[in-house]
């Protein structure tokens, strides 16, 4: 039996969980609502507000798990991809609190805790899924399709070669004047509109890579030329455009996801990553899986979007094989 806390604080979202073996006891994440003024994640302000949330938000996670810091076994946090400084809050509060407690720390990369957020068990029933496994990673900095053969090896099949699905999606919504971030405002707002209303055209991209660069220039282009038309054309339009730039970006996602899968002669699937709390893709991978007789794994909400539990979860592969991390490690960006 193994207790352990995990932190994660790559981005804008403070969050501690605490796990029993793979059963999740409690998890814990304060977004940070400073950033909607600004359009987008402001580093030192996210890093300033890390600091604030940290220590309420692992005490919480103590709590609510119903354990004292003293019964803890190790400490998992993630090392990165992120922002510098606020991986450095989550870091530095890991190797003080895991030094105190004279206990192991854990690192922890943030893209194969997304993906390995799957095994996280809250339930005695829940059967996690069997490798060979392929995962649609698609998040705010990422877009990738992985094998996985085990826990942590995870093969790349095809990646962005530009922007992730998650900023193109951000970035539509900001074109539209929307608000941050945009995906949650657009998936929202395209449940009242027609997805066949507009056509943008997707890139011929080799393989299993994407590109989503080329679909934000065309909608933007697209939306100039008729704004000049008529001004209000997004206000009189949005439920429309939403539904369609939506429509795009996930059947792109969706296309090669399945090409990929079908190539691999997979049996599960999965997708991973903040943008998989879009309906569309979640509904469109679900069909996949009808079509094909694979099973499909679709995260709960609290563990699309960036979370500690799927942080703990990693850490706990690694406590298994008894992986574990200097106090001297510094975070990496990239
Ligand atoms: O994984 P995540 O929380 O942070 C990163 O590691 O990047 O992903 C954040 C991304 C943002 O681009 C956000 O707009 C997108 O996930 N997202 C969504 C939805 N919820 C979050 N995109 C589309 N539909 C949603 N419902
Ligand atoms: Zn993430």
């Amino acid at each position: 039996m193994s207790l352990i806390l995990a932190i994660e604080s790559s981005c804008d979202d403070t969050s501690a969980a605490v796990l029993r073996d793979e059963r999740l006891l409690s998890n814990v994440i304060a977004s940070q609502k400073v950033h909607e003024q600004y359009g987008g994640v402001v580093p030192e302000l996210a890093s300033r507000a890390h600091q604030q949330n940290i220590v309420p938000v692992v005490d919480t996670a103590l709590k609510r798990a119903g354990v004292k810091a003293n019964d803890l076994d190790a400490v998992a946090f993630t090392r990165g991809p992120g922002l510098l400084g606020s991986l450095l809050v989550g870091v530095s509060f890991a190797k003080s609190f895991a030094l105190s407690l004279g206990i192991p720390l854990i690192e922890v990369n943030h893209l194969q805790a997304h993906v390995l957020s799957h095994f996280i068990r809250q339930d005695d029933e829940y059967e996690p899924p069997e490798f060979p496994m392929m995962c649609l990673l698609v998040s705010g900095g990422h877009t990738q399709i992985l094998l996985l053969h085990s826990h942590f090896d995870m093969e790349l099949i095809g990646q962005t070669i530009d922007d992730a699905a998650g900023e193109a999606i951000d970035k539509a919504a900001k074109i539209m004047d929307l608000g941050y971030p945009g995906g949650p405002i657009i998936d929202r707002l395209a449940k009242d509109g027609n997805p066949d209303a507009y056509q943008f055209a997707t890139p011929n991209i080799a393989g299993f890579d994407f590109s989503f660069s080329g679909i934000k220039t065309s909608f933007l282009y697209y939306l100039r030329d008729r704004l000049k038309e008529e001004p209000d054309f997004i206000e009189k339009n949005k439920a429309d455009l939403c539904a369609s730039i939506q429509k795009c970006i996930v059947g792109f996602l969706l296309k090669k996801f399945e090409k990929a899968a079908v190539k691999y002669r997979v049996r599960q699937v999965a997708i991973a990553g903040g943008v998989s709390a879009n309906s569309a893709l979640r509904a469109g991978v679900a069909q996949l899986g009808v079509k094909h007789h694979w099973k499909v794994f679709v995260p709960t909400m609290q563990f699309c979007t960036d979370n500690a539990a799927m942080v703990g979860i990693a850490g706990y592969y690694k406590y298994l094989r008894g992986e574990f991390a200097d106090i001297a490690l510094a975070p990496y960006t990239r």
